[in-house]
C-alpha cells in the first residue's frame, strides 16, 4: 500500500503529518511512503532525513497526492484557495488529516464528490483505547504549554518569587480558564515556572485535576458544574444565571492576575466569552491575556485572531491560532505518532494492506466520506 505525506500549505503551518520515525515504521509494516518535498522544511525534518527512514520523495503536491492513503495535517485546499489540493487526491484513496469537518461542510462533500474516503481525526472518541491517536490532545498539550512560555515572554516581568539582596520580586498570578487538556498544562507549566496560578473550569471533575497539579480552583456554582460535563468528557454551554455567576466570581481575580490563560470551547460552538471589556480594563499594564480560543471567537472581548493586541490600559492579548505550530517539531512529532497508530489499527499484520474493520467505534466515529456520500451521523442531512 502506498501513503503519501503532503506538504502543508496554509498560511502560519509548520507542521508535517509524518516524521522519520514514523515513516521507519510503516515501512517495517510493508507500506511504501512518498513524502513531498520540503514538507518537514519548516519541523526543521529535511528529504535526506525522509529518505534516509526509507521514504521516496515526491517532486510536487500532484505525485505526493497519488498514493492509496494521504496523510496530512489540515484539511485539504482548493482551487478557490489558490492551490487545488482537493483534486489530486484519487478517487477510491483515503483521507487523513484533522479536517474541521464539522465546519466544513461544503469541501468534505467536495471530498465525496471526488469519491475519496476521509477520516477526520478531531473527530477521534475520547476513550482510552483511543488516547494514542488523539490529535486534539496532543496538540493542545502542547498548546497549553506554549502559551505560558509566550506569556513569559511577553511579560515584562519575572514569573517566580525571587529573594534577593536588593528586594523581594512576587511571583506572577496566572490565572487559567478551561482546565482541559491545554488547560491542565497551562497550570502545570505556569507552576513549574513559579507563579502562583488560580483556575477555573464549569466540569466540576476538574477541580481534584487542578489541585493535584498546584493550582488553586474557582468554585463557581458546585450543583451546576457537577451536571456541567457530558458523557463524551466535554463541558456542556451553561445558562445565562452561571455565566452571570461566573462572571462575578471570576473579576477580582482576573483583575488581580498578571498572566490570563483562557483554554474554553464547546465542541462545534463559538468559544463562551468568558472576560468582558470592563474586566480586562481592570487588569494592571503589562498584564499578558493569552486567549488559545481565538480560531473559535475568542474567550475574551478584544482578541484579535493571530494578533498580539495591546488595550488602552496596557494589556496585551495574543490571539495567536494554531499554537501547536509554534513548537512544528514536537507537534509534528505526536501528530505522526497519532496517525501510525490509527493506520496501524486498519493494516494487516505481515503484508502492510488495508484490512479496514468497519465497526470498529474509532473507524466509525472518524469516518466523514464514504462511497461518494457524506456519512458522519454529525453531518449527515
Ligand atoms: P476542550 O478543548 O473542549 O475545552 C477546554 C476546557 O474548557 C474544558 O475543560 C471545558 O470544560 C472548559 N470550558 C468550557 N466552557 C467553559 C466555560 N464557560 N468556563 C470555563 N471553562 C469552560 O476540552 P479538552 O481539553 O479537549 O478536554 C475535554 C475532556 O476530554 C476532558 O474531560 C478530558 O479529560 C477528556 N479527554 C479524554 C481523553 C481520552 O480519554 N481519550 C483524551 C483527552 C481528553
Amino acid at each position: 500500500m502506498q501513503i503519501g505525506v503532503l506538504k502543508e500549505r496554509r498560511a502560519g503551518e509548520t507542521r508535517v503529518a509524518a516524521t522519520p520515525d514514523t515513516v521507519k515504521k510503516l515501512v517495517a509494516a510493508g507500506c511504501k511512503v512518498a513524502v513531498e518535498t520540503g514538507a518537514g522544511a519548516s519541523s526543521q525534518i529535511s528529504d535526506a532525513l525522509f529518505q534516509e527512514a526509507g521514504a521516496t520523495i515526491a517532486p510536487n503536491a500532484a505525485a505526493a497526492a497519488a498514493a492509496d492513503v494521504v496523510f496530512k495535517i489540515q484539511k485539504p485546499m482548493t482551487a478557490a484557495e489558490g492551490v487545488d489540493e482537493v483534486g489530486y487526491l484519487k478517487s477510491g484513496s483515503i483521507l487523513m488529516a484533522h479536517l474541521s469537518a464539522q465546519t466544513s461542510k461544503d469541501l468534505m462533500q467536495a471530498l465525496a464528490a471526488q469519491g475519496v474516503t476521509t477520516f477526520a481525526l478531531e473527530l477521534m472518541p475520547r476513550i482510552s483505547r483511543a488516547q494514542a491517536m488523539d490529535v486534539l490532545s496532543s496538540q493542545s498539550n502542547l498548546a497549553g504549554y506554549k502559551a505560558v512560555v509566550d506569556a513569559a515572554a511577553t511579560f515584562g516581568r519575572a514569573m517566580p518569587m525571587m529573594m534577593t539582596a536588593a528586594g523581594t520580586i512576587a511571583p506572577a498570578r496566572v490565572l487559567v480558564f478551561g482546565a482541559g487538556v491545554a488547560g491542565l498544562q497551562a497550570i502545570a507549566t505556569a507552576k513549574r515556572m513559579g507563579a502562583v496560578v488560580y483556575a477555573t473550569d464549569v466540569r466540576y471533575a476538574t477541580k481534584e485535576q487542578v489541585e493535584s497539579l498546584g493550582g488553586k480552583f474557582i468554585v463557581v456554582d458546585e450543583e451546576k458544574m457537577k451536571a456541567a460535563q457530558t458523557a463524551g468528557g466535554y463541558a456542556k454551554e451553561m445558562d445565562d444565571d452561571f455565566k452571570r455567576k461566573q462572571a462575578e466570581a471570576v473579576r477580582a481575580e482576573v483583575a488581580k492576575s498578571d498572566i490570563v490563560i483562557t483554554t474554553a470551547l464547546i465542541p462545534g460552538k463559538p468559544a463562551p466569552r468568558l472576560v468582558a471589556g470592563d474586566v480586562v480594563a481592570l487588569m494592571k499594564a503589562g498584564s499578558v491575556i493569552v486567549d488559545l480560543a481565538a480560531e473559535a471567537g475568542g474567550n475574551v472581548e478584544g482578541t484579535v485572531k493571530d494578533q498580539a493586541a495591546v488595550t488602552a490600559n496596557g494589556v496585551t492579548i495574543l490571539g495567536y491560532t494554531n499554537m501547536a505550530a509554534r513548537l512544528g517539531r514536537d507537534a509534528s512529532s505526536l501528530f505522526s505518532k497519532n496517525i501510525l497508530n490509527f493506520i496501524t489499527l486498519m493494516l494487516e499484520k505481515g503484508t502492510g494492506n488495508l484490512k479496514i474493520n468497519w465497526d470498529d467505534e474509532l473507524v466509525k466515529g472518524t469516518l466523514v466520506t464514504k462511497d461518494g456520500k457524506i456519512v458522519h451521523p454529525s453531518l449527515a442531512g
